[in-house]
C-alpha cells in the first residue's frame, strides 16, 4: 500500500481509548505513576522470522497490521496483529491460492474500498508474470477473487514486483522487467484503467546504471511509492538480492507525465544499505507504513544476517522508524541490529505500559537485573516507575494476551513448556506460542489471576515470599493472594 502522509490523530485519545477498552476486559486502570507512553510495546527485530519473510508488504488498517511476503509456494499467505511486537507470533492464513508456483513479492493496496494483491508467479512453463486478486469487501483477509494477469510487457513478457503509485488523481503500476535493448532489469511504470487492467505496456523510468546499482548483478526492482507534503518519491531496490550489497535507491517526481523517464530524477547515492557493524546485509525490497496514530513513518524491509546469504528463505523482515531531512526528503537511517530493543509505533493497542503488582508481596513483576537477552529472569521487586517494571499487554485471539517487557522487548514465557506446579517463567523472544499466551480471570477488588495457555497454571508469588528478588513461578490455580495480581 503506497504511503501518503495522513492527518495526525491525537495520541492521548488513542491511549485513553485503549485504557477504557482494557478496563472493560481486565479491570485495569492506567497506573497514575506512569506517563502515557506514545510508543507501542517494545520489540526486537526480526519482526517476522523465516521462512515467509522476504519482500514484505506491511500496512496498518482498522486496528491491525496486515503482512504479506514471498512464500515460494502457490499461495499468498497473510498474518495480522495489533502490535509489531505480536506480529512474529501471529498465525498465517492463506488468502489466495494462485494456481501458479513460487509466489514472489505480494503487494497489498486498497483502491476504491477494495483490497488488491499484486504478486508474481510462474505458470505452465510461461514467463513469470504479475497477477491480481481483489477482495470481496474491506477486510484485507478477504475473501479474494483472482482478477487475472496484468499485461505489462509485450509478448506476455516477464514482469515482477508490482506496486501501486497514486499520482495526479490516477493509478499507476510500477514493476520490474528486462529492457529488450540492453537486457537490464529496470523499473517500469504503466497506467491502470482499473486495478486489474494496464492501459498500456510499461515504459522504463530507471535502469541500473550507477555502480552501486550493479553489485552482484545490475538490478532495479521492488519499487514502493512514498508521498509527503506534495512530493512523490519512488524508492526501489538496487543491485542483486543474491549478495550483501542489495540496497535502496530513490527517484523523485519532478512533474509532467509520470510515464516519462524525464519526469523522474534519481538520487546519486543509495538511501539505505548494508551495515556490517550491526550485522545487517542486503537490506531491501521494502514497504512503508504509518504508525497507528498517524504521526510516524516506518519501513519494513528484508535483510540477511550474513554477507554470504542471498535471495532465499534466510531473509527476515525487520521494521524501524524513518525520519525526514531538513530538505523534506526521507531519511531511512541505517538498518538496526537484531539486538536493538525498539519502541513500537505510536498509538498501538497496548501502548500504555502497566505494572503487575502481587497482592501478597506488594512487589512488582520485574525484568530482573535489566537483562535483555532471551532467558532473562522475571522476579518481583519493590515497585517503581522503572522501565524494567513496565509491561505491555497485547491482545491476541480469544481473550489471551502477550505480556512483554518494555526494557527487554521480550515476552513472559512458560520456561521449557512446563506443566508441573512450580514450573518457572522467563523472558523469551516473543513468538506468539501458547507458552507466551496469558489469560486473566477476575479475582475481585481490582485483582486478576494470570493463567498460562500451555500449562493452565497460574502466575504465582512463589513460596509466599515478600522480599525484593522474590521468585515468580507457575502453580496450580488456587485463587489465593499469592496468585492475585493488580495490573495498573
Ligand atoms: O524474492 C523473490 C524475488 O527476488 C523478488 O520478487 C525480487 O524483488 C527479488 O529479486
Amino acid at each position: 500500500m503506497m504511503l501518503t502522509w495522513p492527518r495526525a490523530l491525537t495520541r492521548r485519545a488513542l491511549s485513553l481509548a485503549f485504557a477504557i477498552l482494557l478496563g472493560v476486559s481486565l479491570a485495569v486502570a492506567v497506573h497514575p505513576g506512569r506517563a502515557d507512553a506514545a510508543p507501542g510495546p517494545t520489540f526486537r527485530n526480526p519482526a517476522v522470522d523465516v521462512p515467509n519473510s522476504g519482500d514484505p508488504t506491511l500496512t496498518y488498517y482498522n486496528g491491525y497490521y496486515y503482512y504479506v511476503a514471498t512464500t515460494w509456494s502457490s499461495d499468498v499467505v497473510m498474518r495480522r496483529a495489533r502490535t509489531i511486537s505480536a506480529l512474529r507470533g501471529a498465525p498465517e492464513q492463506v488468502v489466495v491460492r494462485t494456481g501458479g508456483t513460487t509466489m514472489w513479492a505480494p503487494h497489498l493496496e486498497m483502491i476504491n474500498n477494495r483490497w488488491y494483491l499484486y504478486y508474481s508467479v510462474e505458470q505452465s512453463g510461461g514467463a513469470r508474470r504479475t497477477h491480481v486478486a481483489e477482495s470481496a469487501g474491506t477486510d484485507p483477509l478477504g475473501p479474494y477473487t483472482i482478477r487475472g494477469i496484468l499485461n505489462l510487457m509485450p509478448n506476455n513478457g516477464w514482469a515482477i514486483d508490482a506496486a501501486i503509485l497514486k499520482l495526479n488523481g490516477a493509478n499507476y503500476v510500477m514493476f520490474s522487467a528486462f529492457h529488450p535493448s540492453d537486457n537490464l532489469q529496470s523499473l517500469y511504470i504503466s497506467p491502470l484503467t482499473n486495478p486489474w487492467t494496464a492501459g498500456a505496456f510499461g515504459t522504463r523510468i530507471s535502469a541500473p546504471t550507477l555502480s552501486w546499482e550493479t553489485q552482484n548483478g545490475a538490478v532495479n526492482e521492488g519499487a514502493f511509492a512514498l508521498q509527503r507534503n506534495g512530493r512523490t518519491w519512488i524508492t526501489y531496490s538496487a543491485s542483486h538480492c543474491n549478495g550483501p550489497n542489495y540496497k535502496l535507491g530513490m527517484l523523485e517526481y519532478r512533474g509532467g507525465d509520470p510515464l516519462a523517464a524525464s519526469s523522474w530524477t534519481k538520487a546519486a547515492n543509495p538511501i539505505f544499505q548494508r551495515n556490517d557493524a550491526n550485522g545487517v546485509y542486503g537490506p531491501g525490497h521494502h514497504s512503508f507504513f504509518t504508525s497507528p496514530d498517524g504521526t510516524e513513518t516506518w519501513i519494513a524491509y528484508h535483510a540477511n544476517s550474513s554477507a554470504s546469504q542471498g535471495c532465499g528463505t534466510t531473509r527476515t523482515t525487520r521494521v524501524q522508524k524513518i525520519s525526514w531531512n531538513s530538505d523534506g526528503t526521507p531519511n531511512l537511517g541505517v538498518p538496526v541490529s537484531l539486538s536493538t530493543v525498539l519502541p513500537g509505533p505510536a498509538g498501538e493497542t497496548g501502548a500504555t505500559p502497566v505494572e503487575i503488582r502481587n497482592r501478597h508481596s506488594n512487589l512488582c513483576l520485574d525484568d530482573y537485573n535489566h537483562v535483555t537477552t532471551p532467558g532473562a529472569e522475571v522476579r518481583q521487586w519493590t515497585c517503581s516507575t522503572a522501565t524494567v517494571q513496565d509491561w505491555y499487554l497485547t491482545p491476541l485471539a480469544d481473550g489471551y494476551y502477550q505480556i512483554s517487557n518494555r526494557n527487554s522487548g521480550l515476552c513472559l514465557d512458560n520456561k521449557d513448556w512446563g506443566t508441573a506446579a512450580g514450573s518457572p517463567v522467563q523472558q523469551w523472544t516473543c513468538n506468539g506460542l501458547a507458552v507466551q499466551q496469558w489469560r486473566t480471570t477476575d479475582a475481585g477488588n481490582g485483582y486478576v489471576t494470570l493463567v498460562n495457555r500451555h500449562s493452565g497454571l497460574c502466575l504465582d508469588d512463589y513460596n509466599w515470599a515478600t522480599a525484593p528478588g522474590a521468585e515468580v513461578r507457575q502453580w496450580t490455580c488456587l485463587n489465593n493472594n499469592a496468585q492475585h495480581w493488580r495490573i495498573a
